[in-house]
């Protein structure tokens, strides 16, 4: 069978960015270390007033089709995973099309376009769809394009603004790729959730402890699902489990719950439970209550052994890296904890070509979704040439001060009509240039 996956991306951050600990926690009266500690957050990401959307996965597209010297008639489709759209009807991956067309000489005309929804586990969707296409025999040879791209704000002060972020991940699906062959074998947690959603408004309604429940409940149930058609998973069947990311602190919680379950019954439960005995067994208790705290001791006792925190120092801890510098991407979140790992490999020179990537998506309302995925023999070229320019990109943001971050909330604000001058200037990018005759937003390409 042909192998499919992602053969090339490239990431665009906005332009400016957001210090937690020293402009953010002194303004709301907190304590830095529950951004750096608590949640693991150093900086969110933030569009300066001509970016969107459009923009940014418009950018990373662009960069992308330029590195890999691509036209448009190389491309059969364009799928753009959002959840910050600003349109019911005409799907984002049009205008980004629009935008690419501005730039080339050739069209797009004979690529099939959508836009996928659900929440920040559409660009994973996006990735299967395309999958699907290739297998199908549909793709006349071409590469499907997929783009996350978000602006993940919240409503001021809603504890989720601490965890805001705004960019966008641009992959090329293709067969024989360069960098990550997908796996047939997937597994699904699903389930009708009300914990974080946008029924008709811009900015999410969210029960944020409810919302971190419920990613624990439907990863557990992907894994157990992936499980039932890849067989038992092992801990140290992965080089990197890279997770959506909401915030790090989130996939410390998703690590642990991971770990406990793929190790019960195997040798390693086995030489732990000398140090801290064995994982407690529904079985052995009368009600759910004494299980649920019985476990909790659990969790708490195997975080402390070294072999977890072996484990998760070169296994999770490497995936959280650009998370940390950006904040939460929504749909792209899980894409850059990918990249992550591939890049810490190629600063420590592992050689992780044949290895195996643990893939956990999730998207609230709620789904998880587990795969694999085998590197490829040419991870290393292309995982320098993003590293390269993701480091100058993040370097280059503008550090908002307190009143700029408040005046750029608003200027993106759907229900306020501000002007916000632009705090930088846009090079070699495409704009947001002002809105046309039906309501349509306008793009243009900046020199
Ligand atoms: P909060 O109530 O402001 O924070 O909201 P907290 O008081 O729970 O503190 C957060 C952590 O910092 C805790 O760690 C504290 O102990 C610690 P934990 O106990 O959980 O391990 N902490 C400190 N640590 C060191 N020094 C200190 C200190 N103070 C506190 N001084 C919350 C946190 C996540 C609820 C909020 O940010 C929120 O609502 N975020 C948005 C929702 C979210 O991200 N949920 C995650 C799961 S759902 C998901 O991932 C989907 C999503 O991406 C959307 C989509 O799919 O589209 C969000």
């Amino acid at each position: 069978m042909t192998s499919v996956g992602i053969d090339a991306f490239e990431i665009w951050t906005g332009n400016l960015v957001l210090d937690l600990p020293n402009t953010f926690a002194p303004a709301q009266g907190e304590d830095p270390e529950k951004y750096t500690k608590g949640l693991g957050l150093n900086a969110s990401s933030f569009p300066d007033s001509y970016e969107d959307i459009v923009t940014m996965g418009a950018n990373a597209a662009h960069r992308l089709m330029e590195r890999k010297g691509l036209t448009p008639e190389d491309i059969g489709r364009i799928d753009v995973a959002t959840e910050s759209s600003f349109d019911k009807s005409k799907p984002i991956s049009t205008y980004v099309a629009g935008c690419l067309e501005q730039v080339y000489e050739g069209d797009f005309h004979h690529a099939n376009k959508g836009e996928r929804k659900f929440a920040c586990i559409a660009g994973t969707q996006c990735l299967d769809d395309a999958y699907n296409w290739i297998r199908a025999g549909r793709s006349r040879g071409r590469a499907a394009l997929v783009i996350a791209t978000d602006t993940a704000l919240y409503e001021r002060d809603d504890p989720g603004e601490a965890t805001q972020g705004a960019g966008a991940v641009a992959m090329l699906i293709d067969e024989d790729p360069n960098l990550v062959e997908l796996s047939a074998e997937q597994g699904y947690g699903s389930a009708d959730e009300t914990d974080f959603l946008k029924p008709q408004q811009q900015f999410p309604s969210v029960d944020g402890k409810r919302s971190m429940q419920v990613y624990l409940a439907r990863m557990r149930e992907a894994l157990e699902d992936y499980e039932s058609v890849a067989g038992a998973s092992h801990p140290d069947d992965f080089a990197y489990v890279p997770f959506h990311t909401p915030f790090p602190g989130m996939v410390r919680k998703a690590a642990v719950l991971a770990y406990r379950h793929t190790i019960r019954d195997t040798p390693i439960e086995a030489d732990l439970a000398e140090e801290i005995g064995r994982q407690p067994r529904r079985e052995d208790f009368d009600d759910k209550a004494g299980y649920d705290e019985a476990i909790r001791g659990y969790v708490d006792d195997l975080k402390a052994t070294e072999r977890y925190q072996t484990w998760y120092e070169t296994t999770i801890e490497p995936t959280l890296t650009i998370s940390r510098e950006v904040g939460n991407w929504y749909t792209g979140s899980v894409h850059l904890a990918r990249a992550s790992a591939l890049i810490h490999a190629a600063e420590t020179d592992r050689d992780l070509a044949g290895s195996a990537l643990g893939v956990g998506s999730y998207g609230s309302g709620a789904q998880a979704e587990v795969h694999a995925e085998l590197v490829a023999d040419g991870w290393h070229e292309e995982i320098e040439a993003v590293s390269d320019h993701l480091d100058d990109q993040l370097a280059e943001r503008y550090d908002l001060t307190f009143t700029e971050y408040e005046a750029v909330h608003d200027a993106h604000n759907h229900d306020k009509d501000v002007e916000t001058a632009e705090l930088t200037t846009p090079s070699r990018e495409f704009v947001f240039d002002g809105w046309g005759r039906m309501g349509e937003r306008k793009y243009r390409y900046v020199e």
